[in-house]
């Protein structure tokens, strides 16, 4: 694995305020996604054609974000070492959900920006550490499928 333990330290070393409010950082990571890429919300069947206020506020959009957030806590908790869990979960976004591939490049990107912009101090090494963690995330989906 690239992505190495000490990524996954680093970045967590910063990540307490995200690991105090999934929601509310899933949300933001979730709002952003669907501004920047619209494309991508069509592939959500509870928010295929929600105009943007209905999406605001929305407690569908919010438990989605709560449970993007805490599995990523989850694999920095692990350091990267996620193989197992991460299999069920490639299989159910290329299986069931028909997820394509580069909407993990996608949603990395926006996650890397939302992070970089709301965390203190997270500054180009953090960002870096968390560019690799996503990155191993994405090599992994590719490959368990
Ligand atoms: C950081 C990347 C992601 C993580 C950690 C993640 C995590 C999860 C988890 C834990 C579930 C529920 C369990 C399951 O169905 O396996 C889920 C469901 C789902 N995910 Fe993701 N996901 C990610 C990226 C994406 C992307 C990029 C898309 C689409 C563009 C997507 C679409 C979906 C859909 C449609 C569901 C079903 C939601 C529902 O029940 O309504 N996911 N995801």
């Amino acid at each position: 694995m690239s992505a190495c333990v000490t990524d996954c330290v680093t970045v967590f070393s910063f990540w307490a305020p995200v690991d105090a409010d999934p929601r509310c950082y899933g949300e933001i990571i979730l709002l952003c996604l669907f501004d920047t890429h619209p494309d991508v919300q069509k592939l959500f069947p509870k928010f295929a054609g929600l105009p943007k206020e209905q999406l605001q506020n929305n407690p569908n959009l919010q438990a989605y974000g709560e449970i993007v957030v805490c599995k990523l806590t989850e694999i920095l908790k692990v350091k990267g070492e996620h193989k197992e869990p991460m299999k069920a979960l490639a299989e159910s976004h290329a299986k069931q959900h028909k997820i394509p591939l580069v909407n993990f490049q996608i949603i990395s990107e926006v996650i890397d920006t939302v992070v970089a912009e709301k965390l203190d101090g997270f500054g180009p090494d953090a960002q870096t550490c968390l560019k690799n963690v996503l990155k191993q995330f994405q090599i992994d989906f590719g490959s368990l499928l």
